[in-house]
């Protein structure tokens, strides 16, 4: 879910307006604002998109303050009662929230008897919460305390007091949250992109801390009333950054990006006598380490199937990479010395974020891959590596999967030299060569689209296989395909597939197999013989140098570790034109949120 609040002079509906359709990547199953002025609080709520709750808005009313909240529903169903912004029962007290309280059966059963909930949300909880205090101590701020000191679980909150047209009240735990500043207003916003019109200027605020946002000044209070002082900080996002452009959708924009990222990559980490350039500490934490923990979720985890590689083979590191979700729950028995790797394009995941928390309990070191350095497991762990993507808006992650495997091939090729290994390879230069390779591809969309509408534009489902490599891209492939054109797609080990998934092969069912290594090509060949035996419409994607067919979509040839970085692309410009045309919104699929704050 995303947050926006509203403080200032100017009509606050068209800025929490404008900064929801920023935040609608984070969650768009219902979205609402509330605005307060002489008459009260004005509140819209609707289901769906920012686009429907634009239309719902009613322009004559006045406000300069007021809060915003787009949704991806956990408890209850997404409907208007279940939206935000929630209120107390007798309006006083207004809310926006994103997270998850986990006590809410306990405090409605405690606190909240004698109350009737109107929505199923736990957010209610929270604003009857608060009323109730509020009856007791008959003071806002005194109310607002004691329910977060109650509240067990994640959040982050934006309060409307009726009663108060000066101060917004806000805190998060665990939920991001940040506090744009301006002159004569300000916002909170869960991302800055939300509010990068307004102002670059941000606060950061730390888990429980409690902020009282004024029109002309914001004060941030621990828990205990303690008032703490904080520099705020510009934020580095062009606002031209977060533009679609000519593009029809940011999905093609962020896979036409690649290229460009690659060569920001190979710049930012390499130094002018084109040495890798690194954090030494680091390089330092890498050579201490008995073994690397991979811990990512989705697309973040694929790229770090891809890292294993890199790690294992050139720094000769034992690597294991997990599904944040499960490790948490299921630790594995771990090694002497530990590093344990965060991998997050947003750097917010809720699921890695659980990972950390518990392994820096245990001491361990931590570093984070990330494409939001000041994101909530860059400045929790010990260590951040930039990915350098620039901001990726639509659902499905592209350029962030490259990018992330870029730096991982970064970090264990740096490592490797530190250790003084040998290496028969440049890394930056067999990067450059994979830029280059990639803006082959991305011009190739009249051919993918082609080949989307021969194998993808009715079917039901999809295999992708391949060995090695490209098994873990094959798995990629099969996530984005799902994702945006609901497909049901599973990428499969070439070899495997005949040990039971073979079954579902029937007359067209269409099989995508990736050959990009030397060492396999014949043998996925022969998997790709045993499906079309059994009626599968086959095609291969092959490395230049490996096509035996001509019907083969051939690949520009790169190093033999990297081809992960190219042959991906054919797939998503397969995904994204399967997905076009069968009519699916691209850049906001259904069920999904970019950044799932919950765990
Ligand atoms: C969500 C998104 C996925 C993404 C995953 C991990 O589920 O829909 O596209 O891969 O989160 O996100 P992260 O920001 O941690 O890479």
């Amino acid at each position: 879910c995303g947050i926006v609040g509203y403080i200032g002079t100017n009509d606050s509906k068209s800025i929490l307006l404008h900064g929801l359709e920023k935040l609608e990547y984070r969650g768009y199953d219902s979205a609402g604002i509330a605005v307060l002025n002489d008459d009260g609080v004005n509140l819209t709520k609707v289901k769906g998109r920012i686009a429907n709750l634009k239309k719902s808005v009613d322009n004559s009313v006045e406000s300069t303050m007021g809060i915003g909240h787009t949704r991806w529903a956990t408890h209850g169903e997404p409907s208007i009662i279940n939206a935000h912004p929630h209120q107390s029962a007798s309006g006083q007290f207004t809310i926006v929230h994103n997270g998850v309280i986990e006590n809410y059966q306990d405090l409605k059963r405690d606190y909240l008897r004698d109350v009737t909930f109107v929505s199923e949300t736990d957010t209610e909880v929270i604003v009857q919460l608060i009323e109730k205090l509020y009856d007791k101590y008959k003071d806002t701020l005194q109310a607002f305390r004691e329910a977060m000191g109650l509240l067990k679980g994640s959040y982050a909150i934006g309060m409307i007091d009726a009663d108060d047209s000066d101060t917004l009240y806000v805190s998060k735990n665990k939920s991001p949250l940040l506090i744009g500043l301006g002159d004569g207003f300000n916002l909170i916003a869960s991302d800055a992109m939300a509010t990068l019109k307004e102002t670059d200027q941000y606060l950061e605020i730390f888990d429980k801390e409690i902020v009282l946002v004024n029109r002309n000044f914001v004060e941030v209070q621990k828990l205990n009333g303690t008032v703490v002082e904080r520099k705020p900080y510009t934020a580095q996002i062009d606002a031209s950054d977060i533009e679609k452009g000519t593009y029809p959708h940011y999905m093609l924009k962020e896979i036409d990006e690649q290229p460009i990222v690659m060569r920001k990559i190979i710049r930012e980490y390499q130094d002018e006598n084109n040495e890798l350039k690194l954090d030494k500490s680091i390089r330092s934490a890498m050579q201490k380490a008995d073994r690397i923990y991979i811990i990512a979720a989705g697309t973040s985890y694929h790229a770090g199937l891809v890292g294993k590689d890199f790690i294992e083979k050139l720094a000769k590191i034992p690597t294991e990479v997990h599904v944040a979700s499960e490790f948490s729950y299921n630790m594995p028995l771990l090694s002497e010395k530990p590093l344990f790797v965060f991998i997050s394009q947003s750097g917010e995941t809720a699921d890695s974020r659980a990972v950390l928390v518990k392994i820096k309990e245990l001491g361990h070191p931590a570093l984070t891959m990330t494409n939001v350095p000041g994101s909530t497991l860059s400045r929790e762990a010990d260590y951040t590596l930039h990915l350098h993507a620039g901001p990726e808006i639509a659902v499905a992650s592209t350029k962030a999967y490259t990018a992330q495997i870029a730096v991982l091939a970064i970090l264990a090729t740096d490592t490797a030299k530190a250790k003084g290994l040998e290496l028969e390879f440049e890394l930056m230069k067999e990067l450059a060569i994979v830029a280059n390779a990639m803006e082959v591809l991305t011009d190739q969309k009249e051919e993918m689209e082609r080949l989307a509408r021969e194998y993808l534009a009715t079917t039901r489902n999809a295999f992708f296989i391949g060995r090695s490599g490209d098994y873990n891209v094959s798995l990629e492939a099969a996530l984005k395909l799902k994702e945006i054109s609901y497909i049901q797609a599973e990428g499969f080990a070439g070899g495997e597939l005949k040990h039971g998934t073979i079954a579902l092969i029937e007359d067209g069912t269409p099989v995508i197999a990736l050959s990009t290594h030397e060492n396999v090509n014949y043998s996925i060949r022969g998997n790709v013989q045993e499906v079309v035996a059994r009626g599968a419409n086959a095609l291969i994607i092959s490395m230049k140098g490996l096509e035996e067919d001509t019907d083969d979509f051939v690949l520009p040839s790169v190093h033999d570790l990297l081809t992960p970085l190219t042959s991906v692309i054919p797939m998503q410009l397969l995904a994204y034109y399967a997905a076009l045309h069968r009519d699916c919104d691209v850049d906001k699929p259904r069920n999904l949120a970019k950044s799932v704050t919950v765990e």
